[in-house]
């Protein structure tokens, strides 16, 4: 099939558009992420993820979070009690849950957490997220 030159010039254009809407849903994810994180987890675990003192286990550079990303999800909907080591300290204090978060701003909180504050874990699909939250117990 052999197309007009005028049609052929509009797949260039497509194809930045194309470019330029990923970088935004990129950018919107990650932002997303940020500000529920600013909400909803940063007045125990701090601003940039250190958490504080012996009471709220860090999330910047933490073991745990390389060794334990699918249990993320779980945590962040259904909180935690009972010990948990992170970074060669245990820590025992109850975390609340989040039961107003959808999937999706669980996902986002979740790759914001895996890939700042120094942590450098795969981010996680949003498959892999909704199979984590189905076997939360
Ligand atoms: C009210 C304080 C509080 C809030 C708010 C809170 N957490 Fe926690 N979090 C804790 C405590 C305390 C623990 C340790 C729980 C334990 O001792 O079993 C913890 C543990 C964790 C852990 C596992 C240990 C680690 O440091 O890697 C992760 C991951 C985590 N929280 C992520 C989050 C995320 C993400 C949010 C926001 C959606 C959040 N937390 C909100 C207090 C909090």
């Amino acid at each position: 099939m052999r197309l007009p030159k005028s049609v052929l010039a509009v797949f260039p254009v497509l194809f930045f558009i194309g470019l330029l809407l990923g970088n935004l849903f990129f950018f919107k994810t990650q932002e997303q992420g940020q500000k529920l994180y600013a909400q909803h987890c940063a007045s125990c675990h701090m601003e940039k993820g250190e958490g504080l003192a012996n009471l709220i286990p860090p999330l910047a550079e933490a073991d745990w979070l390389a060794q334990n990303p699918e249990k993320v999800a779980c945590i962040i909907r259904y909180g935690q009690t009972g010990e948990v080591r992170v970074n060669g300290k245990t820590y025992n204090h109850p975390m609340p849950a989040n039961l107003q978060l959808s999937d999706t701003e669980i996902h986002n909180i979740t790759n914001f957490i895996l890939s700042n504050f120094g942590n450098k874990v795969s981010k996680r699909t949003f498959e892999q997220i909704t199979k984590d939250l189905r076997t939360c117990h």
